[in-house]
């Protein structure tokens, strides 16, 4: 019965939607037609017919096997071998509640081609994700600032942005300026609290990064883009809308050399699909985004990753990035001088 596992998946399909079923019907259908005309049949014929029967009841279990292994990916459990979604371990699971989780990856040779600031350039890399930096309450409150300003705009493909510092907002097909449209009305949208809310959450995440990576605080600079995300399940109009492809941020974003996250949604709870995946060459390691969660990572080619697309509901996100070239740093963004 190993048909489902070499052979093409269609030859499965007719029985793959109810494994059991089929199986029970085989058993007591087949044979009542069998009893019909036993007395005039040869051995032969029910010989073919034992076979025939051995073959669908086979063919039924291996398609159970194909709904069952589809049904375990689904819901994220490997079970041996490789798993149809190429994801070979899971770094942080939606249910999990980090404290302080770190794994070191060598650096690559990505920050060799930049000038290097002593007690900032990373000579340790590696990935972290913590629980216990912001607080679920917390990101609910941004969420409702990346709501609210996205919901003066949005991509009509599947991925908008708002960059608070910029201004710019996703717009159909284009980016428009939130700050230069609405000018001093922009008080109306984003009060001085909302504004104190984002520079705290930022200053936590910096200190946090510093302090896994062995760098004083002061030596990192935000730097941009730093920006809301709003992902939903519609394809892409245009190439601002793919987000899914494998990336180094370092190579997209030369200033970048630490990079955050900070999620604002749950992961199967609000949203399916999504995980962030980082791309080792033999492995490929999820992080289940979970409103409150901040993952941060060194932002050069060892840390390779991407993510996956949304299959259904809405995920929000933060992107916070920092460099340690202070001609790249950006100010934080308020009612006054939201301008870098
Ligand atoms: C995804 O978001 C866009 C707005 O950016 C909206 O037009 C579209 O209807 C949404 N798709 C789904 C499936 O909710
Ligand atoms: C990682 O995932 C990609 C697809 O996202 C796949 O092509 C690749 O084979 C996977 N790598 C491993 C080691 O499983």
């Amino acid at each position: 019965c190993s048909a489902p596992n070499r052979g093409p998946r269609a030859r499965c399909s007719p029985v793959s939607v109810g494994p059991a079923l089929p199986a029970h019907g085989a058993r007591s259908v087949l044979p009542r037609s069998a009893k019909k005309g036993r007395s005039q049949q040869d051995p032969r014929a029910r010989w073919l017919k034992a076979a025939i029967l051995l073959l669908f009841l086979c063919a039924a279990a291996g398609g159970g096997l194909v709904v069952w292994s589809r049904v375990r990916t689904q819901d994220g459990i490997p079970e041996g071998g490789i798993p149809a979604d190429g994801v070979t371990e899971v770094l942080a699971h939606r249910s999990d509640t980090l404290q302080d989780k770190f794994v070191e990856v060598p650096c690559s040779e990505d920050y060799e081609s930049h000038r290097r600031f002593a007690g900032c350039t990373p000579r340790k890399c590696g990935r972290g994700v913590t629980d216990a930096v912001i607080t679920r309450e917390e990101a609910e409150r941004i969420r409702r600032i990346a709501e609210r300003g996205l919901s003066l705009g949005g991509s009509d493909g599947g991925a908008s942005i708002l960059d608070l510092h910029s201004g710019a907002l996703s717009l159909g097909k284009h980016f428009v300026n939130l700050y230069r449209y609405f000018g001093d009305k922009i008080q109306d949208i984003f009060t001085e609290e909302d504004f104190a809310l984002y520079r705290d959450v930022r200053q936590r995440i910096q200190q946090r990064i510093a302090q896994v990576f062995g760098i004083s605080s002061s030596a990192l600079y935000l730097t941009k883009p730093t920006f809301f995300s709003r992902m939903n399940s519609t394809g892409a109009k245009t190439t601002h809308d793919e987000y899914w492809h494998p990336h180094v941020d370092k190579v997209t974003y030369g200033s970048f050399d630490y990079t955050s996250l900070l999620y604002l949604s749950d992961y199967s709870k609000d949203f399916g699909g999504g995980r962030f995946v980082f791309m080792d060459a033999d492995s490929n390691k999820t992080v289940e985004p979970r409103a409150g969660r901040v993952s941060f990572f060194t932002s050069g080619s060892e840390n390779l990753h991407r993510v996956e697309r949304v299959q259904w509901g809405t995920r929000f996100a933060i992107t916070i990035s920092f460099s340690c070239d202070p001609q790249h740093g950006i100010g934080d963004p308020g009612v006054t001088g939201h301008h870098p």
